[in-house]
């Protein structure tokens, strides 16, 4: 591992996923800081990562980023994937000498507000059965009940909604029914736990069979990022560039969604 380089002014911040759920960090980062180079790398080839054994799934992250810092060299990374954070980010620190802010379920704050009596942590089959997450809830906790519920579907739902594919009102409410818990208290907050689940927020909160409080940690997460950057410089005009590993060109609903992101033209990946 080398010493760390100064970071330049307008520095390059690469943002990771398994696919398009750290989309949902990418615009709250672009909303805070508007002076980064910022560039959206997706693994498409491998989504999604919640079925990954651990092996597979550092071998993979750890192999992908050393490509995607070679090309880029950002002078932070992103990983906005809760998955890939539970266990990667140890590797990932060990091997590159820059920043890399990760994601994590956001309990703490979801248990430290007032009215909360119990919550449901949404997410993927490998984040809700990794040591991490129950590490947190052990440590975070504290009175508040905690359910932890693991959705085999619903980031596959949220990657089909924003590329025009089928994701249907029966098939999201059901992979989020289990988050809905009735038995002397009642669920009052879900915390998304995967970054793919905010890009469904809207039909999230028509589908929930009550109302409840639903917590992204993308905000959290772009404070985290600039933090760790120096103050802002001039703001850059370049759309945020994409890199999907696939090397897939976007179909056009995704190009369109893509925009609304400010994402302009697909990187070509192995150029
Ligand atoms: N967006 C990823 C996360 O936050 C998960 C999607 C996947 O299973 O690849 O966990």
């Amino acid at each position: 591992m080398n010493a760390r380089a100064p970071i330049p002014a307008n520095p390059a911040v690469l943002v990771f996923d398994s696919g398009l759920g750290g989309l949902t960090v990418l615009r709250e980062i672009s909303a805070l800081r508007r002076d980064l180079k910022l560039i959206y790398a997706a693994d498409d080839e491998v989504f999604p990562y919640g079925r990954l054994a651990d092996d597979a799934l550092i071998a993979r992250v750890s192999s992908v980023m050393d490509e995607l810092i070679a090309r880029y060299k950002p002078a932070l990374v992103v990983i906005a994937c809760n998955t890939a954070s539970t266990l990667t980010l140890p590797v990932l620190r060990a091997k590159h000498a820059i920043p890399f802010v990760g994601t994590v379920a956001a309990i703490q704050p979801a248990c430290a507000q007032w009215k909360t009596e119990r919550i449901s942590v949404l997410a993927t089959p490998g984040t809700v059965k990794r040591e991490y997450t129950r590490a947190l809830i052990e440590e975070f906790a504290g009175d508040c009940k905690v359910d932890l519920v693991g959705s085999e579907w619903l980031a596959s739902l949220a990657e089909a909604y924003l590329r025009g594919g089928e994701a249907t009102d029966e098939a999201i409410a059901k992979e989020i029914a289990p988050a809905f818990v009735k038995d002397g208290t009642r669920t009052d907050t879900v915390v998304l736990a995967c970054t793919h689940y905010p890009l469904l927020l809207d039909r999230l909160k028509l589908l929930a069979p009550w109302p409840v409080e639903w917590l992204d940690p993308a905000p959290a997460i772009a404070r985290r990022v600039a933090s760790r950057l120096p103050v802002p410089g001039l703001p850059l005009m370049e759309p945020v560039r994409a890199h999907f590993t696939s090397g897939k060109a976007p179909g056009p609903e995704l190009a369109k969604a893509l925009k609304r992101f400010g994402i302009g033209a697909a990187a070509r990946p192995h150029s």
